[in-house]
């Protein structure tokens, strides 16, 4: 994940930018940058790689500058090197940026028309460009920064610095969030609290959409709607530490919010957004990459939350690679004695890259001489360390128990490799997997949609609060999905709550059903809608209160007084599951919430699973 550091002080600010971003390392980067102004000159150092090579930059060529901006990157468009690494400039303007800005292309291709030249592949310089253009247009560097920020689509936070102002950095948050920090006589942005706690602990949090006027001694924020508006200004207890709540009441609620980021960058590791084109970096064994062509067999294992990310990446395996897939939970793999294709491979997906039952699955294969591949969040792990592909989850720390970002992230890489499968195995074509990919560059975006209906969903929430038990249906990838809500509200909540695939209801759970349970369906508007929405009412009938979690066609279709109906915007079939998840995970954490239970570290569990 990319961090954004901003200091407009009254000290020399360019080592002070370094610190702070050796404070967002943790996030992971390949090249990073800073920028300052110094008596109305733009200067910027740049480099690839660690902050020490930044480092020696700046040790042999030195900024001075009270006010600067500074950024690690992570690469997404444009490879990690030193000219796609940030600060951008376009003739006095420096822009840093975190995130996608998805309709980059078309902006890009409107510079270019108007004279614009760029020197990076990245998506960020359209930004630098169109806040110059509005310069030359006249405007005012807010005005110019304010229109350029009106221009983009995706999911972003990002900072812009003039060579006419050394008193202004102007900052937007359109997802990924930012910390701005209040100092005696100096103001800071960050991408989190943790990258300014050396400087304050007095924080203000930039809701989404806003965009701020940061100034020595002043602070403007404005909504989307440009209105000028106050967001509290808090103490940051947790800054001291590597991670922190931000302005959030649990680990859980942040990471839920932190996925339309890390999403983003998770997919910018498989996939080419210039080129519309899966790019699967393997961080494993690099001399012996994964040929899915060879493969006759994919065989999956897992526990928990990551079993049911692989139990939904068989739908698309199959579906988009024409690759069969079997799929265990690892404590079950581990002692059945599965006889192991010969060219076959043996993927494990876990968050902690420690969980026994999935290491001693792996271990059976390793034994049975299969090739191994591993999804891992934590890139040492023990997993990744013993497997030869390795495609690592760029969730960042999951700090609660229930997993939810590093889930969406597995998810992301599940499908651009089934995806990069398909096209290896000649079953996607250039045009289909452009479409895929495009799709794929959405996700953030429609992720960051689907948080704002979290009041609504809140609400909904208290509906199931203290109820017995609580059923989710799905069809398809949903199923999975289904068993994944099921899964987080019992953790969570200790309500009892069971999955089925809809269509097997009438097989014997429609019995449980009557007025005093609550049914989860979800059912976005694709092939088989027709079909779920049938066994949704076959309970209706039965009195079952149903909550739907649709799009508008759906909601359309079914009408609001058969079913409580959770509205999401209408989007490509491949990413529903990934986005989806979104509503299930807010359902779960509020009705936990609700009734008053652990939410960061329910009973009973713990993070890492490292016995059997
Ligand atoms: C549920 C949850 C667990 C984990 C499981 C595997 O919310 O977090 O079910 O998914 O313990 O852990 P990892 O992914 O670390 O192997």
């Amino acid at each position: 994940m990319c961090g954004i550091v901003g200091i407009v002080g009254t000290r020399p600010v360019a080592p002070l930018i370094v610190d702070a971003l050796k404070r967002l390392e943790y996030r992971g980067y390949d090249s990073a940058g800073v920028a300052t102004v110094e008596q109305g000159v733009l200067d910027r150092r740049r480099a690839e790689g660690k902050l020490v090579n930044l480092q020696e930059r700046l040790d042999s060529s030195p900024l001075s500058g009270t006010i600067g901006i500074g950024h690690t990157r992570w690469a997404t468009h444009g490879a990690p090197i030193e000219v796609n690494a940030h600060p951008h400039f376009s003739s006095g303007v420096a822009v840093v940026h975190n995130g996608i800005i998805e309709n980059f292309r078309e902006l890009r291709k409107n510079l270019e028309a108007d004279g614009f030249e760029f020197s990076s592949q990245t998506d960020t310089e359209v930004v630098a460009h169109l806040v110059e253009k509005g310069l030359r247009d006249g405007l005012s560097p807010e005005d110019a920064a304010h229109q350029a920020i009106q221009q983009l689509r995706g999911a972003f936070a990002l900072a812009v610095m003039f060579d006419s102002d050394d008193n202004l950095i102007v900052a937007a948050r359109s997802g990924p969030p930012l910390a701005i920090g209040h100092g005696e006589g100096e103001m800071y942005l960050g991408s989190d609290a943790v990258a300014l706690a050396p400087f304050t602990n007095r924080i203000t949090y930039l809701e989404d959409g806003d965009w701020a006027i940061i100034r020595r001694n002043d602070l403007a924020i404005f909504d989307t709607s440009g209105q000028t508006v106050s967001r509290q200004q808090q103490t940051s207890v947790g800054s001291a530490l590597m991670v922190d709540k931000g302005n959030h009441r649990h680990f859980m609620i942040k990471e839920i919010y932190e996925q339309p980021e890390v999403i983003g960058h998770t997919l910018a590791n498989y996939v080419d957004f210039n080129a519309e084109k899966i790019a699967l970096r393997d961080m494993g064994d690099t001399q012996n990459p994964l040929e899915f062509s060879k493969l006759d067999r994919l065989n999956i294992t897992a526990c928990g939350t990551a079993y049911l990310a692989g139990y939904l990446s068989k739908y698309w395996f199959e579906r988009y690679a024409r690759l069969p897939v079997d799929i265990d939970v690892a404590s079950e793999f581990r002692y059945r004695e599965v006889p192991l294709s010969e060219n076959g491979l043996s993927l494990f997906i876990s968050q902690s890259g420690e969980t026994a039952d999935t290491l001693a699955g792996l271990k059976y294969c390793e034994e049975s001489g299969q090739r191994l591949a591993a999804i891992v969040n934590v890139r040492e792990s023990t997993i990744a360390r013993s497997s030869h592909n390795v495609f690592p989850t760029l969730a960042g720390p999951e700090i609660g128990v229930a997993s939810t970002k590093a889930f969406t992230c597995q998810l992301s890489v599940l499908a651009s490799l089934a995806i990069g499968a398909g096209v290896q195995r000649g079953h996607i074509d250039e045009a289909q997997e452009k479409e895929l990919v495009r799709a794929l560059a959405e996700t953030p975006r429609y992720a960051n949609e689907v948080l704002k209906l979290e009041d609504e969903i809140k609400e909904l929430a208290h509906s199931l609060a203290n109820k017995e038990h609580v059923l989710y249906l799905g069809r398809d990838t949903n199923y999975p999905l289904a068993m994944e809500g099921a899964l987080k509200l019992k953790e969570l909540s200790y309500i009892h709550a069971e999955a089925y695939a809809a269509g097997e209801l009438k097989h014997g759970p429609i019995a449980l059903v009557d007025e005093e349970m609550p049914i989860v369906v979800i059912a976005p508007h694709d092939r088989i809608f027709e079909k779920t929405v049938s066994n949704m009412q076959e309970v209706a009938a039965r009195g079952g209160n149903i909550i739907l979690i649709t799009d508008p066609k759906g909601a359309a279709e079914v009408g609001m007084d058969e079913a409580k109906v959770i509205v999401m915007p209408e989007m490509p079939e491949i990413i529903t599951p990934i986005v989806y998840s979104l509503p299930i995970q807010m359902l779960a954490y509020h009705t936990a919430v609700h009734m008053g239970t652990d939410v960061d570290q329910p009973r009973n569990l713990a993070k890492s699973v490292t016995v059997e």
